[in-house]
């Protein structure tokens, strides 16, 4: 199938990118480089072979977005592009309503305009706001605590009532947990800019010694240690978990919306002692005052997946930080070396 993803140069993205072609698959990619680089492009070609058609451009740019669906006979959308950042999202909550929701909107009419009628959306175990009990199932009422949160909850209803008004769309949400890792080979991984917002990547540079310690935000949750408590995910499983919900939903109309997650909760000291047995020194942290917005525990019920999509997630928290230190050490700068 030719798919076109959007946002294809970004961590998700680009390993989906991986797991696509190796099930034959043609993915098209489109991404205004905005927080990723070019250079994953060969990083890409080295594991595969060849280097995936690529556009530099703006999902919010509807004429190229035709162009680029009629031209390459585009069958779907795996739809990436966005802004991800929660405390930016409330600093600057226009360019992430413009950026998420705005864009989606483009994308969306010229999909419409070009007859392509299957999307698979990245949503987020965000949409479940603070849930009243876990693990969650998809089920479960939704909010959201942030522009970014909402944009994605949005999104999601956007989706929805397109398909309602026109039945031949075929939706699908993907709310992940928490994505980490990096390919196995320790050539394609995270590759934040600035300092990190989330644990994994602080984690790791802690762990090459880019940066002094770890603040671990609270430590008075009630939770196992009093850690927060997350669901973890290898980005190379949710990667197959885009290629099983496209297979399965492609065509068949309606909206599908599945937890991608492990069903496994492991707390911030959980995570750091993991880390710490994969790279083979101790880390240093201290624990500090919780994050504001933050949530004691959540973890996905990825029941759904498994059943409909025949999804499991494979690879456990020694193989997630076993994966991301390879990457870190190999390629200490990211992708700019
Ligand atoms: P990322 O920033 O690495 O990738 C997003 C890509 O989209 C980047 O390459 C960026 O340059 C591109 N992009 C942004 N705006 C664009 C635009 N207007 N036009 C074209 N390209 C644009 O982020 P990621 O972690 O790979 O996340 C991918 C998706 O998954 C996002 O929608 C994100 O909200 C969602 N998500 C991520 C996480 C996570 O923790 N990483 C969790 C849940 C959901
Ligand atoms: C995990 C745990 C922190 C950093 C975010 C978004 C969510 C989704 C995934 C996009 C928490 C603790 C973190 C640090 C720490 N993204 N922590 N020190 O907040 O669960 O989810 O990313 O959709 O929407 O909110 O992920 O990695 O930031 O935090 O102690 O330096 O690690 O408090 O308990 P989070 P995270």
């Amino acid at each position: 199938m030719k798919i076109l993803v959007t946002g294809g140069c970004g961590y998700i993205g680009s390993h989906t990118t991986l797991a696509l072609m190796d099930a034959g698959h043609e993915p098209v990619l489109l991404d205004n480089l905005c927080n990723s680089k070019r250079t994953v492009l060969q990083r890409i070609e080295a594991l595969q072979g060849r280097i995936p058609t690529f556009y530099e451009g703006d999902i919010r740019d509807g004429a190229l977005l035709e162009r680029v669906l009629r031209e390459e006979q585009i069958e779907a959308v795996i739809h990436f592009a966005a802004l991800k950042a929660v405390g930016e999202s409330t600093r600057i909550p226009l360019e992430y309503y413009e950026n998420n929701i705005g864009g989606t909107l483009v994308l969306l009419e010229a999909m419409k305009r070009c007859g392509v009628r299957t999307l698979v959306f990245s949503s987020s175990a965000t949409v479940y706001g603070e849930p009243a009990s876990v693990p969650i199932r998809e089920g479960f009422p939704r909010s959201a605590h942030s522009p970014y949160g909402r944009s994605k909850l949005m999104i999601e209803q956007i989706l929805e009532d397109l398909q309602a008004a026109e039945p031949q769309w075929s939706m699908v949400e993907l709310r992940y947990f928490n994505p980490v890792g990096a390919h196995e080979s320790g050539t394609m991984g995270e590759d934040p800019q600035g300092i990190p917002n989330n644990l994994m990547p602080y984690i790791t540079q802690v762990a090459i010694g880019r940066r002094p310690q770890l603040s671990i935000f609270g430590g008075d949750y009630p939770t196992i240690d009093g850690t927060g408590v997350r669901d973890y995910i290898h980005v190379m499983d949710l990667a197959e978990g885009h290629l099983k919900a496209l297979e399965h939903c492609h065509g068949t109309g309606g909206v599908h919306t599945y937890n991608l997650g492990t069903g496994k909760g492991y707390s911030v000291l959980q995570v750091v002692a993991a880390f710490a047995a994969a790279c083979g020194h101790p880390l240093p942290y201290q624990i500090e005052a919780r994050r504001p917005g933050d949530i004691a525990e959540y973890w996905a019920d990825p029941a759904k997946a498994e059943r409909e999509l025949g999804w499991q997630a494979r690879r456990d928290m020694a193989a997630m930080c076993a994966d991301s230190w390879r990457w870190q050490t190999r390629n200490p700068n990211g992708y700019e070396a």
